[in-house]
């Protein structure tokens, strides 16, 4: 028996047309779960067929999930295609830089919105149809290494990264016991588009991380598809509540 097979799973995935969500997306489908991406634009129903051209099953759903009326909408186009869920990964995410003292609220707002809103009510809505089906369901939210740091100029994704963590605690002190498994993953430093404001090789800021990460290098999308597929599957079902960071060794440095 394979204890991190997927074969016969159906995972949803936000944030899957790039980056760690993408690579997330990937890793669920080479361990045989079927996926539907929710992506904020349309370029998502071309991925969707590059990967079924691989020959995977995979759909896609087109969502800004900055808007609730979006997430009920989109939460329920992916079931209808998938005819059911057993997986959800909260992988979209923004971030916004400014001095702390001038953040704007709009900004603050809109981050939140994102990072924490809509993985509020998308793991609402898992956790109603897995405990209304009477199902077992994995949750698994990405978080980050500023769950734990403040960072510097990124007050909101800080903050909303913090929530989404307390949020995974907290639901699960309410689901485990009705077979729902939900968990955090703590990307560390991740080459991805939301930090070309950080990776070119002559920022100081960049170097600095570098030299910080034991494993000397930024990780990346392909770097995330092991531990989902772990939070995933059976080998975590007494995995519950946890943070589990991905991060070539940063925090413990
Ligand atoms: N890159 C890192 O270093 C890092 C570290 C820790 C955590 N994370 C988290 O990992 C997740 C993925 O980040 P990434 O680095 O791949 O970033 P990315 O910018 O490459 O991808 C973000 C994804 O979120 C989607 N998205 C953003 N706003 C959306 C909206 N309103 N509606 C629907 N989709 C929306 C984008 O379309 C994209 O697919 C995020 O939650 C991020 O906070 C990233």
């Amino acid at each position: 028996m394979n204890i991190f097979s997927l074969v016969g799973k159906k995972a949803l995935v936000t944030g899957g047309t790039r980056g760690l969500g993408k690579g997330i997306a990937e890793g669920l489908m080479e361990a045989g779960a079927e996926v539907t991406i929710i992506g904020s634009n349309e370029k998502v129903y071309k991925l969707a067929d590059e990967f079924c051209n691989k020959g995977y099953v995979c759909h896609g759903v087109v969502a800004d999930l900055s808007k609730s009326e979006n997430r009920h909408k989109a939460f329920k186009e992916s079931l209808d295609l998938m005819k059911g869920l057993d997986i959800l990964v909260n992988a979209a995410g923004i971030q916004r830089r400014h001095n702390s003292e001038d953040f704007p609220l709009e900004d603050w707002n809109e981050v939140l919105n994102v990072n924490l809103n809509a993985p509020f009510e998308l793991c609402q809505l898992a956790a109603r149809e897995f405990i209304s089906n009477n199902k077992k369901g994995k949750i698994i939210n990405i978080s980050s290494m500023l769950a734990f740091f403040g960072g510097f100029n990124v007050p909101a994704y800080s903050a909303s990264k913090g929530g989404i963590t307390q949020m995974t605690k907290a639901f699960c002190n309410e689901w485990a016991s009705k077979g729902i498994n939900v968990n955090c993953i703590a990307p560390g430093y991740m080459d991805t588009d939301m930090n070309t404001a950080l990776t070119n090789p002559d920022n100081p800021r960049y170097i600095e991380i570098t030299n910080r990460i034991p494993q000397k290098r930024w990780g990346n999308g392909d770097d995330m598809k092991g531990c989902a597929v772990f939070l995933a599957s059976s080998a975590s079902d007494y995995v519950n509540g946890a943070v589990i960071p991905v991060d070539g060794g940063y925090l413990v440095k």
